[in-house]
Parts: C-alpha cells; sequence; structure tokens
C-alpha cells in the first residue's frame, strides 16, 4: 500500500458523515471516498447476514477505488461486518471501526454505569455490552435500541419540540437515571448530542465515535507509514441511490455542500 491512496470510508447512508468530517479535520492532506449505502438504508432493522452481505460488496467497491484503509462508519456494519471483512480482505486494506475507539475511550475513563444508545442491530449484537464489560468488569451497562433518533435526525427534527419529546421518552426511563456516560453508538447522533447533554443538564459524559475515530484513523496510519503528504483530488462522494432529498440531508451532516455522485454497485 501507498501513502497516495485514499481513506474509504462507508456507511448506510448518510450518518457516517459526521465522521468524514472529524477525519477531514484531523487529516486535511488525505483524499477520502465515501460511500452511502442510501438504496439499503436503514441497516438498524436489518439482519446481521443482510449488513455483512451489503459491507463486503461496498468494500470491493472501496478497494477499486484504491483506498489503503477502510472506515466502517457505522455501528450497525461495524458490530455486524467488521470481523468478516478483516477475514476477505486483510493484507489488501486496512480496516478501522467505530465501535473499538469508543469503548476504549468511555472504559479509559473507568465509569461505573454506562447507557449506550443505538440501532437495533447494533444493541441486538451486544457488542458494546460485551467489549465494555471485557475492559472494565465493574461496569454496569444499561443498553436501549432508539430506533427512531436516526430517521428523526435525517428528517431535520433537532434541537425542537420533537426531538426534545422523543429524547425524553427515551432518555427517561428509570435505567438512564444514574447513568455516568452515555454512548451515542450510531453515526447520525453527534447531531443531536447538545440537546442530550443539556437533557442530563451536563451531568452525563456524553460520547460519540467522531473525533476518537479520526484520532485512531491517524494512529494507525502513521504506525503503518502511510500518511498522505498533500491531498492530490478532491474528495468524492457516492450513494447507491440518489435523490436530491439525500444531497440536501448530507449537507446537514458534512457542515458544508456536497456534491453526491451515484455508484450503482447493485
Ligand atoms: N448510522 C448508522 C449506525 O451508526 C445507523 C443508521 C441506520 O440504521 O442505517 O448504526
Amino acid at each position: 500500500m501507498k501513502n497516495t491512496q485514499a481513506i474509504g470510508i462507508f456507511d448506510s447512508g448518510i450518518g457516517g458523515l459526521t465522521v468524514v468530517n472529524a477525519i477531514q479535520k484531523a487529516l486535511p492532506e488525505e483524499h477520502l471516498v465515501y460511500f452511502g449505502d442510501t438504496a439499503h438504508l436503514p441497516y438498524g432493522d436489518k439482519s446481521a447476514d443482510a449488513i455483512r452481505f451489503y459491507s463486503l460488496k461496498i468494500s470491493k467497491f472501496l478497494l477499486e477505488q484504491n483506498c489503503k484503509m477502510i472506515v466502517i462508519a457505522c455501528n450497525s456494519a461495524s458490530s455486524a461486518a467488521y470481523k468478516t471483512l478483516l477475514d476477505f480482505f486483510s493484507g489488501h486494506t486496512l480496516f478501522v471501526n467505530v465501535v473499538d475507539p469508543l469503548v476504549e475511550a468511555v472504559t479509559q475513563k473507568g465509569y461505573d454505569n454506562i447507557g449506550v444508545i443505538a440501532t437495533k442491530a447494533t444493541i441486538r449484537s451486544n457488542i458494546y455490552r460485551d467489549k465494555i464489560k471485557h475492559n472494565l468488569q465493574k461496569a454496569t451497562v444499561h443498553s436501549m435500541a432508539t430506533p427512531l433518533l436516526a430517521p428523526m435526525i435525517e428528517e431535520g427534527f433537532f434541537q425542537g419540540k420533537i426531538s426534545h419529546s422523543v429524547i425524553d421518552t427515551y432518555l427517561g426511563r428509570p435505567e438512564f437515571k444514574n447513568i455516568d456516560a452515555l454512548l451515542l453508538a450510531c453515526t447520525h447522533y453527534p447531531l443531536i448530542k447538545k440537546e442530550i447533554e443539556e437533557y442530563f443538564d451536563y451531568k452525563v459524559d456524553v460520547l460519540d465515535s467522531t473525533d476518537v475515530v479520526a484520532t485512531r484513523v491517524k494512529q494507525l496510519l502513521k504506525e503503518e507509514d502511510l500518511l498522505a503528504q498533500k491531498r492530490t483530488q478532491k474528495n468524492e462522494f457516492y450513494v447507491s441511490d440518489y435523490t436530491q432529498s439525500f444531497e440536501d440531508t448530507a449537507v446537514v451532516f458534512y457542515g458544508e455542500e456536497i456534491e453526491l455522485k451515484t455508484a450503482n454497485i447493485w
């Protein structure tokens, strides 16, 4: 592999753009190629087998785009497909998932009561509970699937009446009463991080996977001596099914204008 090759990043749709944003800030010299599988979103409601199948095909596409690394910017795909992708493609590219850096960040802080919110697929996999308990036996983990949050955010309902009510309904449950930290284990959720911090009156440490993943990407590229010196091409953004509404929402996730191209890999 060469340092001039791109970093591939994928998600079920556009939530992974929050991770792209963080990587771009941490590593402005890198050429990024994003793929959002808008034809199959949401992954959170799919079976692990289906998510593995999609992830394999997308990784093949990103390898064809000459990627030295693939970042699985989706918790549902990280929990279902990371091991499979390593088995299939190790030696051809590096993989970074979004679960491990978040688990490390929270367990290093040594909290007793940790809450996790994510899609159904991520919660069903038990990956956060198992990995947190493995690193920090004393921790109690309260996990909950919050499937309304991703579509709510995509439709632009945050910092308002609807999001306050949905957040209150989910996080007002008794198991979240005494948590010290809450993991936003879905790459859509950074957009409502502030609102959740406010909800807990800033008494709960709310962690998301944006900066911790960008740091992991940088570390790994450095270790492998694969950091780019200078970006030679514009970043590219592909989706498997284009609509104007995805492009409009993508701006909200990415924070600036974006041109989505269609890659029909199915
Ligand atoms: N962004 C995806 C994740 O991190 C969730 C969205 C979906 O269900 O497709 O799990």
